[in-house]
């Protein structure tokens, strides 16, 4: 078992808290601070306990020098500034004396945040490829350290692992909620367990579907995905997505799995993204057709088989819900997931967006704020910025 923050004695310590505040901006304003409002109740549970908060976090990458400006962690500090209803010191340096003075300048129940810990991928990849030396000088800022960036623990980088490898430290809460809703979710579900699977590419999935597929009793497998494995039983799919190195995969899953795998039996096709949906029979798919949505009937089955579920986990869309034409499929699972007694977890990224985007976030156990990382639990894989944290 891992530490936790409530392991420690947070009176007067620097506590040096790894978020992911990657969100999403759009000419400097965030346009969805969830993972913000995520971060909350570690920060504020550190301060109720007396902590100095000195936050750290990534935000997109930086590659060249241009990068720095549209990636300026400054929004963060403001935004999370009013959430917390207190100041929020931003200081516009990853290292330097502008930094240490102001950490030893702070009182109990102050909070710093640093700059976009990238900056110092501009020499040498530091952060990213995990700098002995920029780890340990992050480390030497606090006292102890806590990882509550669930969507950066599948990388190994300076501020979590390096850092990690020289102080006392714990997960925040969090990164505690993704491990039980997730992990934990997988390991020991209540049953029937479904599995729903979408998205653009069976490649991005193997590894989720080789885990999943010998724990969950149904795998519905829906959105762009869906197409390889249609192929790989000989249906014509048109111009839908085709993930031609996967055939052979699908054909494999298909014949080991034949009753667990649930494929779409009718889809809305058009011949553009942009166009508006009619709906056919898979076999009735014809060259010009792309699919970009399940079918009515589709829609029956897999929500019949979600309603009786006592465990749902949901990662990808669907259809392509940016569009109302293709909503349709997306709206009918999200409806569906309400009236399930049991734990209903969403994967990060696209499907937490569908779900955010269409007012469905209050009906589900769960949304992970993880992507890569929610990905990689589901892929049964240990997760290096969980694995160096201080055991119990
Ligand atoms: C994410 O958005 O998935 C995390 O913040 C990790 O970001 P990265 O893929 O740029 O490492």
């Amino acid at each position: 078992m891992k530490k936790t923050i409530r392991d420690y004695d947070l009176s007067n310590k620097k506590v040096l808290i790894r978020c992911d505040f990657n969100v999403p901006m759009k000419d400097g304003v965030i346009t969805d601070d969830y993972r913000i409002q995520s971060s909350l109740p570690t920060i504020q549970y550190a301060l109720d306990h007396g902590a100095k908060v000195i936050l750290l976090s990534h935000l997109g990458r930086i590659k060249e020098e241009s990068d720095k400006a549209k990636n300026d962690l400054k929004p963060v500090a403001v935004r999370l500034s009013e959430l917390l209803n207190q100041e929020v010191l931003f200081i516009p340096e990853t290292r330097g004396k502008e930094l240490e003075d102001a950490i030893a300048h702070m009182n109990e129940k102050d909070v710093i945040l640093i700059q976009n810990t990238r900056y110092e991928d501009l020499d040498g990849k530091k952060e990213s490829k995990n700098d002995p030396e920029l780890g340990r000088y992050w480390a030497s800022l606090g006292d102890l350290y806590i990882n509550d960036a669930f969507g950066t623990c599948h990388r190994e980088h300076a501020s979590n692992v390096g850092i990690a490898s020289h102080l006392p430290s714990g997960i925040g809460f969090l990164v505690e909620k993704e491990i039980e809703n997730i992990e934990q979710v997988v390991a020991n579900p209540e049953r029937p367990f479904t599995v729903i699977l979408g998205g653009a590419k069976v490649s991005d999935k193997i590894k989720v579907i080789e885990n999943l597929v010998t724990k969950a009793d149904h795998i519905l497998i829906g959105g762009g995905m869906a197409y390889t494995f249609l192929k790989s039983l000989g249906y014509e799919i048109g111009t839908s997505l085709l993930d031609t190195e996967s055939i052979e995969f699908c054909k494999e899953m298909l014949k080991q799995y034949p009753d667990k795998i649930v494929l779409p039996t009718d889809h809305y096709v058009s011949d553009s993204t942009e166009g508006v949906g009619t709906l056919k029979k898979v076999e009735e798919t014809e060259p010009t057709d792309m699919g970009l949505d399940i079918g009515d009937q589709t829609i029956s089955q897999f929500t019949d088989l979600i309603k009786q579920s006592h465990t749902v986990i949901w990662n990808g869309p669907v259809g392509l819900f940016e569009n109302p034409s293709f909503q349709k499929g997306t709206i009918a699972l999200c409806e569906a997931m309400k009236q399930v007694e049991g734990k209903t977890v969403v994967g990060g990224g696209d499907t937490a967006s569908a779900v955010q985007s269409l007012g469905y976030q209050s009906y589900f156990t769960h949304i992970s704020t993880g992507g890569g990382a929610s990905l990689e639990l589901l892929e049964g894989k240990q997760l290096p910025g969980i694995t160096c944290i201080s055991e119990k």
